[in-house]
């Protein structure tokens, strides 16, 4: 059993706001922010002195990223963004072919393509659920056209030319979560790229099963890790296969010959560290992995179902109506319920210290471990009396 009250207390913001959209950004629980003040005591205290001993913590925690989502280490580089990771995959294969993403993206899934001029086909949710099968397996009569609509990728084989299937596992406007085995188990020989931001640190993720070839995400929303930090999985074969058109001095075996000749890369992910490490970043990360890992991923995991349950409950007594997918497998820790005028609305919330976000036509509430099925009611009486407001 998880003491619940216990871990509140390692959350400061508890004492000033309600905070309930950790699809924005989170806050650092407390353990993790000592952990992470380590680092800098060393800094100041040691300076390059512990140089060996930042290097061999920062692999132990590639080694523990690798093993929350089922990869191998050296299939594992640190960023410093979602943004960045997703730029690095697009610079290895976005001319590789079409792109078959969807419309409710979040822009840095897709923007690094858009700017290389990668053709896109951005298919529509329908009742929020991206399903990407129809547009993968047309039909072989009549599949010229999909949905009606013709393709833009027509003429070039049977999908259109589609070389790489981009999606959020969680869409940020509406919590759907994509099925990753089902559509690694559709791709075929297509690249199937994948951007966890919204569902990294709560869902079970496992790159090998879900047949994922690239995956970025960052540090700052459910890892609970403050901003600054990133992920990239690369699939081996890749690695070994593709040629980014960028090479940093550390990208390389023994940075410490400082050899300015030569540019021979590492076979692993490490090759897209150019340069010094982030270390700050890659600590936190390491430390809220920790902190998760000793409450459990699965107890962290059935924390969030239960206050998304009592929040969707109250919310179908109360008549509003859900615009997440709420199948339990399309469920995440991500609720938007209808109203008009939530950016106006979310303001005045704000205004008594709860926090919530206008996004995907509605409000978004994203509750996490910490949270409290009080504060849901909390939220819902004072939505109900701001809606009474002439
Ligand atoms: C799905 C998704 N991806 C990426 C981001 C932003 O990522 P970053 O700022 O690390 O590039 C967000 C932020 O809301 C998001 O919801």
């Amino acid at each position: 059993m998880v003491n619940w009250n216990k871990i509140r207390k390692d959350f400061p913001i508890t004492e000033r706001f309600t905070y309930l959209d950790h699809a924005s950004a989170s806050p650092i629980p407390t353990p993790v922010y000592r952990q992470t003040l380590r680092y800098y005591d060393e800094l100041g205290g040691f300076a390059d002195f512990s140089w060996n001993r930042w290097i061999a913590r920062r692999e132990a925690v590639r080694r523990q990223v690798a093993r929350l989502i089922g990869a191998e280490p050296g299939e594992i580089a640190f960023t410093t963004s979602t943004s960045h990771g997703m730029n690095l995959i697009a610079e290895l294969i976005a001319d590789k072919g079409g792109v078959l993403t969807n419309s409710i993206e979040f822009p840095a899934t897709t923007v690094p393509w858009v700017y290389r001029g990668t053709k896109m086909k951005f298919i529509k949710p329908i009742d929020g659920i991206v399903d990407y099968t129809p547009h993968l397996n047309p039909p072989p009569q009549g599949g010229r056209k999909i949905g009606g609509t013709p393709s833009p990728f027509m003429g070039e084989g049977r999908d259109g030319g589609i070389k790489t299937i981009l999606t959020s596992f969680v869409q940020f406007q509406n919590g759907f979560r994509q099925d990753l085995d089902a559509l690694g188990k559709l791709k075929g020989d297509r690249f199937l790229v994948v951007n966890a931001t919204q569902g990294f640190g709560y869902l079970p993720i496992n790159v090998k099963q879900s047949r994922i070839d690239f995956l970025a995400t960052n540090s700052y929303k459910w890892l609970m890790a403050g901003y600054g930090g990133g992920i990239l999985y690369l699939r081996k074969k890749w690695i070994q296969k593709l040629k980014p058109d960028s090479c940093g001095w550390r990208s390389v075996d023994h940075p410490e010959k400082f050899d300015n000749r030569s540019a021979k890369p590492k076979q692993d992910a490490s090759r897209y560290e150019y340069g010094c490490p982030p270390f700050p970043h890659i600590f936190a990360m390491g430390a809220a992995i920790e902190y998760l890992a000793g409450i459990g991923f699965e107890n962290v995991w059935k924390r969030i179902r239960f206050l998304t349950d009592c929040l969707i409950e109250r919310l179908s007594k109360e008549g509003f109506e859900i615009l997440s997918p709420l199948a339990p497998s399309e469920r995440s820790g991500i609720v938007v319920f209808r109203v008009k005028n939530a950016a106006k609305l979310t303001k005045h919330l704000l205004a008594k210290r709860i926090y919530v976000s206008p996004r995907g036509g509605g409000i978004r509430v994203a509750p996490h471990i910490y949270n409290t099925a009080s504060e849901i009611k909390h939220l819902l009486k004072t939505l109900k009396e701001e809606l009474r407001q002439p």
